[in-house]
């Protein structure tokens, strides 16, 4: 019985995508999490938008499939790279995808493609500081919550329908490498936890918004 539910389990991880652009430490986090037998989700591939990528090695002695799509190849082009993206995620057969790290903005066009099935994580508690900076303009603000949140991807940057969240306190005398080291070591914990609520189909973009996915 026991060994039923696990071939069925194996025979129904959603096939995961994970891109990122530098370090990948949420990369790995993923990863260590994918290897549970019971873990809803297999990470079948690592993509970047750059070959220097520290996380892609990580990725590539985990025995996971690598890509290169780099960006500086088409120019102002933004379009045809995300084709190009595109073209690397079907041939892989992805069900989902999540943005670790990768500090690339996408077109609507491929945000739409992929709505309901794209996760991003942002070092801070949305709605509240998007974009870049975030720890050292929750420092200034003189927040005593920070954190971290995975969200849907919408077409408006660091927008979308939040899955999950982890909170931080800001403690006296902190400064942004502090605060971004215990920001991170929540989003190691945070980004499993989002990924299984998806890929289990807990969470969904239109439980998450109120709207349906436009698929
Ligand atoms: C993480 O802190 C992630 O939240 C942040 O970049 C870092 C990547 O670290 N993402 C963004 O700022 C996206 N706007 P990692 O490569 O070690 O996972």
């Amino acid at each position: 019985m026991a060994e039923k539910r696990a071939v069925e389990t194996r025979m129904s991880k959603k096939r995961v995508a994970i891109l990122i652009s530098g370090r990948g430490s949420n990369m790995a986090a993923l990863v260590e999490a994918a290897k549970a037998k019971d873990y809803p989700a297999e990470i079948v591939l690592v993509l970047s938008n750059r070959a220097d990528a520290a996380g892609l090695d990580h990725a590539r002695k985990a025995g996971i499939a690598t890509a290169i799509v780099d960006h500086r190849l088409f120019g102002e082009d933004r379009a045809a790279f995300d084709r190009a993206l595109d073209a690397q995620l079907q041939a892989h057969q992805i069900d989902i995808v999540c943005l670790a790290g990768f500090m690339r903005l996408l077109t609507p066009a491929f945000v739409e493609r992929w709505t309901g099935r794209m996760l991003n994580i942002h070092p801070a508690l949305l709605p509240h500081f998007k974009g870049l900076d975030t720890h050292r303009r929750a420092l200034e603000a003189g927040v005593k919550q920070h954190g971290a949140t995975v969200h849907f991807v919408v077409p408006e940057m660091d927008s979308g329908p939040i899955v999950a969240q982890g909170a931080v306190p800001v403690r006296e005398g902190d400064t942004e490498d502090s605060l971004a080291q215990r920001v991170l070591e929540v989003e190691h914990r945070l980004y499993p936890h989002a990924l299984r609520l998806v890929a289990e189909g807990r969470t969904t973009f239109a439980a998450a918004s109120g709207k349906e996915p436009s698929r």
